[in-house]
């Protein structure tokens, strides 16, 4: 059975900072509301990176995690790539970088602020165009606007704001803190720009369909003053053919993104399958309540007339649980507040 929690946003306090040096990580122990605190430790946080604790108030739990280069893999393949340039990964060697498919030998070559890994990169006749609520998105105009007034409506709907969500969902994420997290469908980057300044993950790939939602998101870097670029990776790709290795991925966020995804199944499934074994996805968006969620007949028609339309599919809780579970994820538990609903479930370990 799922767990829903009905929270008060008053009493969610806003992340407090750890203090970041380029491979070492000191956590406040304020920060890490459930861990064990109190002790001296240096622990194994993934087979590459070490979190080591401050004397006096320090702790972080170890956390087996994944190591980073190996997570992109050819969207078509699916198999690993060869890093030809820039040997780390970072949002400033993307552009002298290419990644060369071991098996179709595909070359993804780096643009300026992103690696862009569909499908049908490169391809120079060929174009695609999907659903009104991805192509929304490509648009500059909305790209500009997102987070400059769009994403700040949401609140009408419940949405406490990034950094409220942000605390919400560390709780979720515990259990992969130290490795590595995919902001899937990261728009301009509010969340994946938390997750690297917050220290508490070994790589963050922002992840999204929009070529111009991503240079917004490296515009915003850019303007940052000692914004943490290293292990910090922008790449264009479809939910629905993700570029990482099966089972090579500790962590993906989706914030109020599903409801935009041209096949949510498809895209569940895709993250179920880059999640490793004990993986978690955490993911917000508006829930659907109403006569739809009772009676079969007008649910299809719903999720049909939204599909055909190309427009947002809102859907209800026990869809979004029902969803989970039929994509091998194990489980659900969600907080929702008016329409905002944030919910987890995990890779089965
Ligand atoms: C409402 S925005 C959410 C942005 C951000 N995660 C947030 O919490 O505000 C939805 C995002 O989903 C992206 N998106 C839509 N369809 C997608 C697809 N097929 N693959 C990847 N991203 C997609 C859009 O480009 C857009 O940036």
């Amino acid at each position: 059975m799922a767990t829903v929690t009905t929270i008060n946003f008053s009493s969610v306090f806003l992340p407090s900072q750890p203090v970041v040096t380029s491979r070492r990580c000191f956590f406040k122990t304020s920060s890490l509301p459930s861990f064990k605190r109190g002790f001296v430790a240096k622990v194994r946080a993934s087979s590459t990176t070490f979190v080591e604790t401050k004397p006096s108030e320090t702790i972080v739990v170890e956390n087996d995690v994944s190591p980073n280069k190996t997570i992109l893999s050819c969207p078509i393949c699916y198999k690993p790539v060869t890093w030809i340039g820039d040997s780390f990964l970072s949002v400033g060697s993307i552009a002298s970088t290419s990644l060369q498919c071991n098996t179709c030998k595909k070359t993804y070559r780096g643009k300026e602020a992103y690696f862009d890994l569909t499908a049908a990169s490169g391809a120079k006749d060929y174009g695609e165009s999907m659903p009104l609520s991805t192509e929304v998105f490509r648009t500059p105009l909305v790209s500009f606007l997102y987070e400059r007034g769009w994403r700040q409506n949401f609140i009408w709907g419940g949405f406490p704001g990034p950094e409220k969500e942000f605390e919400l969902m560390k709780d979720y994420l515990k259990p992969v803190l130290g490795g590595n997290i995919i902001d899937a469908s990261c728009g301009s980057g509010m969340f994946s720009r938390l997750f690297a300044k917050s220290g508490l993950f070994s790589l963050v790939v922002a992840l999204d369909y929009s070529e111009n939602m991503l240079q917004q998101c490296y515009d915003f870097i850019k303007k940052e003053e000692s914004f943490p670029e290293e292990n910090y990776v922008l790449v264009r790709a479809d939910i629905s053919r993700l570029p990482f290795a099966s089972s090579s991925v500790d962590a993906v966020h989706a914030g109020a993104a599903i409801h935009c995804w041209p096949s949510p199944s498809t895209a569940v499934a895709e993250i179920s399958r880059v999640l490793r074994p004990g993986g978690v996805f955490v993911a917000s968006t508006f829930i659907l309540d109403g006569p739809y969620n009772f009676i079969p007949f007008l649910r299809l028609y719903r999720q049909s007339m939204m599909q055909i339309s190309g427009t947002y599919l809102f859907l209800a809780e026990r869809e979004l649980e029902d969803l989970c579970k039929a994509c091998g994820l194990v489980g659900f538990t969600c907080i929702r507040n008016g329409r905002f609903v944030m919910f987890t479930a995990s890779k089965p370990k």
